[in-house]
């Protein structure tokens, strides 16, 4: 990149703006108070010096060549064919030029089609040019171009339902002031939007809003499966709060949101068959989740890119709603005896009203979830201790003629699946199975993988830490991974206990470095293709609405981009355009976790050893 080319087609670009710049420099100390548009003193600016933004003072002989930070960040990158700005990373071919053109925020107009998802897609593509600036004071430099965004994609109005298969790839090309996106579906075509978003930047020297002048951009995601799960059982969260985190997915280019929804400790969730599972299971008649609430968030999701995959915890993980006989050690004490945390709880499999009940459970959840083309369905943690303290259970065994041996629960267990997944089949509506989701367990194990788990039916979720060797022997089964591997990718991990005093059981915290560098693929091997993807998750013992922000941004990030573009770099590579994203995030309402000083974003490079 000529970097000096970009300076000085800036400084042509920006005549009008120099012009001001200079007024105001010349105009310095004699400014007057009332006048609105006087701007705060301009100090420093950037110049792009071996690869790096280098700060520098702003006076008479160089205001010229300093451009704003946010203009240097865009050229000033050391990779080839890189964009300092983008995250994630494009994959395909990438080009730019080196003019910036100024345009006016209120001439942006983009034409797509006719779908409420283009829409809500527009809104939202104008919000974040809008939070670029404070207001419309900000812009003194008033007159730039229109800028006009086409969209053109192979399904034009009939957008189908975004699944794990869509194709998510487009095509983004600025020419002066107008983009072109191509896709072939509208959720490339969104995802389109969000690099151009990008690419708009607001200079702060010349006050006015400019877009990168020429661009071309191919992009499709590596992975399939890129996801966050988000707990809500534990600590209730607000639709709005969902609802945000949806949105910030969307910006990143995250597209499964992984809803554990229930769990022992409430069950939120509104059943119009069963009432009374949400009236006694919800921590308050407000904290729930309607149909309707979910149906919104289902189609903002989609809106935004984002699928969502309802997961329903079982035979564990059960509790809080249900009617007490039937479940197994529910509240029991002291609770480590039985479980991993306070209360425990588990369905007994021995009784059919479970079933039916789980079938109802499914049903509403299909329709709340808009018929959703996966399903998780749990299998977290089932503690045999906990079964085996229910004398009903024990004698519905020996009446099979089991013994009560762990083999012996495991047949149990292995029973309920079957069962409950036949329950599963009666109310999904489409000709092939759903694919459903398992978390790593007892069951996952050999020998008992083998017995009850069909590897062209059940994707197994991985939690356990990244260089467990049962992730081989699922992988050398065909089983299909999603890695959520905790040492990596538990978000929740590093803060104080909650049980006892310390640090919570998964500590230390991970760093996003962490996040970024947790490879799948160097995880499976030359299993590689059988791994969707990854999900970061926030179990919610200790988060809710106002610390969530923190918890998963901007770490869920350093995972999109690993999933997305699945850098051969390190994260030192990344580390700038990390602390530039960042920003992003806050700029645009998101309390992202601070990760540096602010120093060692203006001096780039000068922290990390
Ligand atoms: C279940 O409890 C019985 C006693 O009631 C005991 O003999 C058996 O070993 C227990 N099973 C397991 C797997 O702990």
């Amino acid at each position: 990149m000529n970097v000096k080319a970009v300076i000085w087609t800036l400084v042509i670009l920006g005549l009008v703006g120099g012009i001001i710049a200079a007024s105001i420099l010349l105009t310095q100390g004699s400014k007057k108070d009332d006048n609105k548009e006087t701007p705060q003193d301009i100090i420093y600016g950037y110049e792009c010096k071996s690869n790096k933004c280098v700060k520098v003072l702003i006076d008479e002989n160089n205001f010229k060549t300093a451009v704003s930070q946010s203009v240097c960040n865009l050229f000033c990158e050391e990779e080839p064919n890189a964009i300092g700005t983008l995250w994630p990373k494009p994959t395909g071919k990438t080009t730019i030029g080196n003019t910036m053109v100024h345009i006016d925020p209120k001439k942006i107009e983009i034409h797509g089609y006719r779908h409420e998802y283009y829409n809500i897609a527009k809104e939202r593509f104008m919000r974040q040019i809008a939070a670029k600036f404070t207001d419309d004071a900000d812009i003194i430099n008033k007159d730039g171009k229109s800028f006009s965004v086409n969209v053109v994609t192979e399904e034009g109005d009939d957008v189908q339902k975004l699944t794990l298969e869509t194709d998510e790839s487009y095509k983004l090309t600025i020419n002066d002031n107008e983009a072109y996106i191509k896709a072939n579906s509208f959720y490339g075509a969104r995802h389109g939007l969000e690099t151009l978003a990008q690419l708009i930047v607001y200079d702060d020297i010349r006050r006015e809003l400019q877009v990168v002048g020429k661009a071309e951009i191919n992009d499709a995601p590596v992975y399939k499966h890129r996801g966050i799960m988000l707990d809500t059982s534990r600590n209730y969260y607000s639709v709005e709060a969902i609802k945000k985190i949806i949105d910030t997915m969307g910006s990143v280019k995250l597209n499964t949101f992984h809803w554990h929804i229930t769990d022992t400790h409430s069950f939120p969730f509104e059943m119009k068959s069963q009432p009374e599972l949400y009236k006694k299971g919800a921590y308050t008649s407000k904290k729930i989740y309607t149909h309707k609430a979910i149906g919104e968030l289902v189609k903002y999701g989609r809106a935004v890119g984002v699928r969502l995959l309802p997961e329903f915890d079982q035979p564990a993980h059960i509790g809080e709603g249900w009617k007490e006989e039937l479940l197994t050690c529910f509240k029991y004490q002291p609770w480590s005896h039985f479980c991993v945390e306070p209360p425990c709880g588990q369905v007994d499999p021995s009784q059919d009203e479970v079933y039916d009940t789980l079938e109802k459970i499914y049903s509403e959840l299909y329709e709340a979830f808009d018929a959703p083309d996966w399903f998780h369905v749990g299998g977290d943690e089932v503690s045999v201790e906990c079964w085996n303290t229910s004398s009903t259970l024990q004698a519905y065994m020996k009446n099979r003629g089991w013994g009560l041996t762990e083999q012996d629960f495991m047949k149990l267990w292995g029973d309920f699946q079957v069962k409950a997944l036949e329950r599963l089949d009666r109310i999904t509506k489409t000709p092939e199975k759903v694919p459903v989701v398992f978390w790593t367990s007892r069951l996952t194990e050999v020998p008992y993988v083998d017995d009850y788990l069909d590897p062209k039916r059940y994707t197994i979720q991985i939690w356990t830490t990244g260089f467990d060797k049962k992730i081989e022997d699922l992988l050398e089964r065909g089983y299909k991974l999603i890695m959520s591997n905790y040492d990596a990718l538990y978000l929740d991990c590093g803060f104080g206990g909650w049980v006892t005093d310390g640090l919570n059981w998964c500590a230390p915290y991970i760093g996003w470095h962490k996040v970024y560098e947790n490879n799948p693929k160097k995880i499976a091997g030359k299993y590689h293709e059988q791994v969707i993807g990854s999900e970061a998750a926030v179990w919610s013992e200790q988060i809710d609405d106002f610390t969530i922000d923190s918890r998963f941004w901007p770490r869920a990030s350093a995972l999109a981009e690993r999933l997305w573009s699945d850098p051969q770099t390190s994260w030192r590579d990344a580390e700038h355009r990390m602390l530039v994203h960042r920003e992003r995030l806050v700029e645009n309402g998101v309390r992202a976790e601070s990760i540096q000083p602010e120093w060692c974003r203006q001096n780039e490079g000068e922290c990390p050893i």
